[in-house]
């Protein structure tokens, strides 16, 4: 093995040892793996201990896998053998960087340049429901490496901590709290960023008082999401929670308890709240997302009367005395009809619309 190679591998290893590696990544790859472009290792608090996790990213996805501490600097060694050209290990005693040249390679140690996260484990203290600093936040873009919730994803953040506060709620106001086994089902999981933060927040922060176990489910249509998803679960050792590819609407749902949706697209939603109801889950919480196949069919019947663009526009959206969306009235009244209490907290477009007619009733006055 080439000496600084060698060098930057001991180096991880005993930041390893001595608790001091924030992180490492491998670039600038001129291997054989197609489409991969870097791999990024972390460390991960499993139920198994510590691991380092190696994240791989490729053009259009992403490939997770954890190693024990004694194995993890073997791999980053053979990585470096084997197409990487670049390593940079962040320590929290100081960076070291390798350039890996045709001929030889360099190395350069530098002052510490990141800060290492204030824990890998769950911090029950946390104002938030989530933890900022869990890893899959990390893993799944949503946090960066110090914990801290990317200014970009800050909506996203504030979307699955409200859901998971609602959703905790309603279990603690349903006679399902006292259930042993939670199976509780998220139709169109996507990324996973919701599936992830209520698996934790309710199989693992509360799981342990409230004495049950809770066995999740992640729907979704696109295989890659579903692959990683497994991955991260697996590599954190989330035992109760897997994701599945598949359509909505092809889903066997019998026997679940409670049933989640988060911006399942267009007619998904109603897929979603179908299942839920003929499999007499105890809860639903649904927050739509667009209403493709209802713009469409106004828009249609607009354009058959001769109606202009613009007003057609204005009508297809149009709110009832509620300012409800059209789509979640007759949601809301379906879910009535088949027995189910609703609790309805008003959408960010209702909450505009209030605004809107408030403003405009000071003007007439
Ligand atoms: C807008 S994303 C929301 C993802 C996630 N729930 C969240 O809020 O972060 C909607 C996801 O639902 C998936 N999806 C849409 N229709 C679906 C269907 N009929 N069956 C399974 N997945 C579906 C899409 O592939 C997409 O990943």
């Amino acid at each position: 093995m080439d000496e600084n190679i060698e060098k930057l591998v001991t180096a991880a290893q005993n930041s390893l040892a001595d608790s001091t590696f924030i992180k490492l990544v491998l670039s600038n790859y001129k291997g054989r793996e197609h489409g991969l472009q870097k791999i990024i290792a972390r460390v991960v608090e499993t139920k198994h201990g510590p691991r380092l996790m190696f994240q791989s990213r490729f053009d259009t996805r992403d490939i997770v896998k954890n190693f024990a501490f004694e194995d993890g600097p073997a791999e980053i060694g053979q990585r470096l053998g084997s197409g990487f050209r670049n390593a940079h290990l962040f320590t929290a005693g100081g960076d070291l960087q390798l350039t890996i040249g045709k001929r030889n390679s360099r190395l350069v140690m530098g002052k510490a340049s990141a800060r290492k996260p204030a824990s890998t484990s769950h911090d029950r203290q946390k104002k938030t429901l989530i933890d900022p600093n869990a890893f899959y936040l990390k893993a799944l873009g949503i946090a960066n490496d110090k914990g801290e919730i990317k200014p970009s994803q800050q909506d996203k953040w504030r979307q699955i901590n409200k859901f998971v506060e609602i959703l905790a709620g309603l279990i603690d106001a349903s006679p399902i709290k006292e259930k042993q086994e939670l199976r509780i089902v998220d139709m169109g999981s996507g990324k996973g960023y919701l599936t992830f933060a209520a698996y934790d927040h309710l199989a693992n922060m509360r799981a342990a008082a409230a004495k049950r176990t809770v066995q999740m489910t992640g729907i979704e249509q696109r295989p890659e999401l579903v692959d990683l998803c497994n991955e991260i679960a697996a590599a954190v050792g989330f035992e109760g929670l897997k994701f599945m590819q598949g359509q909505i609407a092809d889903l066997d749902a019998a026997g679940i308890d409670i049933l989640i949706a988060l911006h399942a697209c267009d007619t998904a939603t109603d897929d979603a709240l179908y299942k839920g109801i003929t499999a007499n889950a105890s809860i639903i919480v649904a927050a739509p997302c667009c209403h493709k196949q209802v713009r469409r069919q106004a828009e249609a019947a607009r354009n058959t009367r001769g109606h202009s663009k613009t007003r057609h526009n204005a009508r297809t959206h149009r709110r009832d005395d509620n300012g409800r969306h059209p789509c979640a009235a007759a949601r809301t009244r379906g879910l009535f009809h088949k027995g189910f209490r609703i609790c309805a907290d008003r959408t960010h477009a209702e909450k505009q619309y209030d605004n809107r007619r408030k403003a405009h009733n000071r003007k007439e006055f």
